[in-house]
């Protein structure tokens, strides 16, 4: 399969008949590669509400057709805007043409922000663990570090995309430490320099990984690997 990333916590996911797409914030981001009009997907995976994750969700489900998988109340919230969805909730999971997919914890907050400093709450933040092709990929989403994370990885981790940027979320030392919990063959770092407050840097995140004896794939942009 081929994993392309569209800045910040967006990436696609491509088997052969499925593209799945992560956390749509591309209008607005100063890394998007690409538009929300230009993207091609199947599924979308919300792992909150923040602008920066639920992003085009709306806008890309409706051009195509695309069915959105969240928590129990962000999925209610997208249903009732007429969207596609499918709705989980912490530890539970579902069969899908594409594999399998399980809503994970993430330890952060999640509600959406209405401006003028009102929030709606909307569940809770998680991440994703996707079973695909027989490979094992955990999107972490925005966390902070939790040691239940080693729970996440018992049947081996083939690929994570683990946020970074620190101040909202890990940053680079304990996204390291969150290695030695999951041991994925490849790491893929999220959620960092989309703005100045996201300070980690992925050359120090590579530097402490791979002393630790980890791989890690830093991806610009718009740059893809197989998987
Ligand atoms: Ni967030
Ligand atoms: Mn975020």
């Amino acid at each position: 399969m081929r994993i392309t990333s569209y800045g910040h916590a967006c990436f696609l996911i491509e088997t052969g008949n499925h593209r799945l797409l992560t956390d749509p914030f591309l209008t607005g981001s100063p890394m998007a590669p690409i538009t929300k009009d230009e993207v091609r997907c199947s599924y979308i995976f919300c792992s909150h509400a923040h602008d920066d994750h639920l992003g085009d969700t709306v806008a890309i489900s409706r051009r195509n057709q695309a069915t959105v998988v969240a928590s129990y109340e962000l999925s209610e919230y997208l249903s009732s805007q007429g969207l596609d969805t499918i709705d989980l909730m912490t530890g539970g999971g579902i069969a899908l043409p594409f594999g399998h997919v399980r809503l994970t914890p993430a330890v952060h907050s999640a509600a959406l922000e209405l401006g003028e400093g009102r929030n709606l709450p909307l569940g809770i933040a998680s991440g994703f663990l996707f079973s695909i092709e027989g490979k094992q990929i955990y999107f972490a989403g925005d966390t902070a570090l939790f040691s239940d994370m080693r729970l996440l990885a018992r049947n081996g981790l083939d690929l994570a995309f683990l946020p970074i940027g620190d101040r909202y979320t890990m940053g680079v030392e304990d996204a390291a430490a969150a290695l030695e919990y999951l041991c994925p063959l490849v790491t893929v770092p999220m959620h960092y320099g989309t703005t100045k407050k996201l300070t980690g840097d992925p050359k120090d995140f590579v530097r402490l990984a791979e002393v630790a004896g980890h791989h890690v794939k830093v991806l610009e942009p718009g740059q893809s690997f197989d998987l």
